[in-house]
């Protein structure tokens, strides 16, 4: 018959099983009533223990789901697992480059004087640390001052007892059957962890490694996020700068279009209705007109195949005597109407390595803003001269000159600035754009120097060979 203890032994069990599954094993046979009361308490605490560790882990667990990094994760664990092992200290090693080394990726401490920190790495192979990975069980270091004392040449005892550490718990972390890392719990007080902890530790080690593999998945997936932000980022400003250019192109054809068509429905109507000489005016108009979006469509299309990578040069030995004399040439004629001289002032005989039909463009563009921009009648000075392993040509005018603010947007595209053509002549304001590119294409460097007010000297460098 059973007894009266017995009985109520009974009733307990089935009272907690119906809430927390077979416990018949854990509440110890009991000799009298009296022990039944220790029993129970032992019992609740247990469970409570049990039920915070649960409660934790699912909120752990909550945040692994939500996409918690690894940090963030660690973090928590360190605010909050001291209910269930106590510490000052919690580390995070991982085991890298194929098993050979570990590397501590994470420290948290009660101290601030942290020396085992992230970053510190060691050879896994001959460490103690291989001998828990061996026996995978946690290991109990109760007096660490012995242990140093024992094995003087284990640096990483030396880094933590002289943070102040005199305990340590350490766990290893397995994936799949894989060794990845260890978590170090480690306490200031000697004897802090029993078998109580690493029974504790086994129980949670599964849940604590998938967190540390889904954490370490989940840090690389930021990383590659943060890529992904940052290319976005600079797509969109290149976007901008495709949008602004392409407003800026558009805004330039829109108005002598819309004169054109003007013009062009003026001289629809009846023909006595105007004279002669001003359907003449007009048809030049247009004509210049078109003469400048021709232009300016040429430039563009330029400025987009030179962005889009395909300034493919022609390279060719050119003789700088003669293309520069004929650059010049051409120059003299466009300038004659406006009384403006320009002249060859000095050229070396030799030869550059180049593609002669870039150049032309680069020579044309500097000496056509030089007899632009400066005043009738005045003198523009070219040079091209071969110094060692370099030629220097040079375009240098007696015109407005350059102001420091305009210097910084000079070489930029659509840069119209604060010099105007003096001859009524066509601007668009990428000729310098083009000229730097197609100057950079050849490894050389394009500048100008100016004292506002006194001329520019617009220059290239360009290596001979
Ligand atoms: N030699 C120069 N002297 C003074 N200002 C200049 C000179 N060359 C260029 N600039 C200024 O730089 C701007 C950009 O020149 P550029 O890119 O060649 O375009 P564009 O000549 O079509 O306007 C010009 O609008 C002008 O204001
Ligand atoms: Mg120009």
């Amino acid at each position: 018959m059973p007894s009266n203890d017995d009985a109520q032994r009974n009733h307990v069990v089935e009272f907690f099983s119906t809430r927390h599954g077979d416990l018949s094993s854990t509440l110890p046979m009991l000799e009298t009533a009296s022990e039944l009361e220790p029993a129970l308490r032992d019992l609740i605490h247990s469970l409570t223990l049990r039920h915070r560790e649960i409660q934790e882990l699912d909120k752990l667990t909550l945040r692994i789901t939500a996409g918690a990094l690894l940090d963030d994760i660690l973090d928590y664990v360190y605010t909050h697992f001291d209910q269930i092992i106590p510490y000052n200290r919690i580390g995070l090693a991982l085991i890298e480059d194929n098993g050979q080394t570990v590397l501590s990726r994470w420290a948290r401490s009660h101290h601030d004087n942290i020396r085992l920190g992230p970053g510190y790495a060691a050879p896994l192979e001959g460490s103690s640390l291989q001998t828990i990975i061996q026996t995978g069980q946690p290991r109990i270091i109760n007096d660490l001052e012995r242990y140093l004392a024992d094995k003087p040449e284990s640096q990483s005892t030396r880094l933590i007892v002289a943070e102040g550490i005199r305990s340590s718990l350490t766990c290893p972390l397995n994936v799949n059957g894989l060794p990845v890392g260890f978590i170090f719990f480690s306490s200031d007080t000697p004897n802090t962890y029993s078998a109580v902890h690493s029974d504790l530790f086994l129980r949670i080690a599964d849940q604590l490694s998938i967190i540390v593999d889904k954490g370490n998945l989940v840090s690389e997936l930021a990383a590659h996020q943060n890529e992904i932000e940052r290319q976005n980022v600079e797509l969109r400003h290149l976007n901008e700068l495709k949008n602004e250019f392409v407003g800026m192109a558009a805004h330039d054809l829109r108005n002598p279009i819309a004169s054109i068509q003007m013009m062009a429905q003026l001289l629809l109507e009846p023909l006595d209705w105007m004279a002669d000489e001003d359907r003449r005016g007009l048809l030049q108009d247009m004509l210049s007109q078109t003469q400048h979006m021709l232009a300016l469509l040429t430039e563009l299309l330029d400025v987009t195949q030179i962005e889009s990578g395909r300034l493919d040069l022609n390279l060719r030995q050119v003789q700088m005597d003669a293309f520069m004399a004929r650059a010049v040439k051409r120059h003299t004629q466009l300038a004659a109407p406006k009384g403006t001289q320009v002249i060859l002032e000095a050229v070396d005989s030799g030869y550059l390595n180049a593609d002669p039909v870039r150049l032309r463009q680069a020579i044309d563009n500097l000496i056509s803003n030089a007899v632009k921009y400066s005043p009738a009648g005045s003198t523009v000075r070219v040079s091209a001269r071969q110094t060692g392993a370099e030629w220097r040509v040079s375009v240098r005018d007696e015109g407005p000159g350059i102001t420091p603010r305009d210097r910084e947007r000079l070489f930029q595209d659509f840069a119209r600035l604060s010099a105007q053509p003096t001859g009524g002549e066509s601007s668009t304001g990428l000729g310098l754009a083009i000229t730097r590119r197609v100057v950079d294409a050849h490894g050389g460097v394009l500048d100008v120097d100016s004292e506002p007010g006194s001329g520019a000297d617009f220059w290239f460098t360009l290596p001979a060979s």
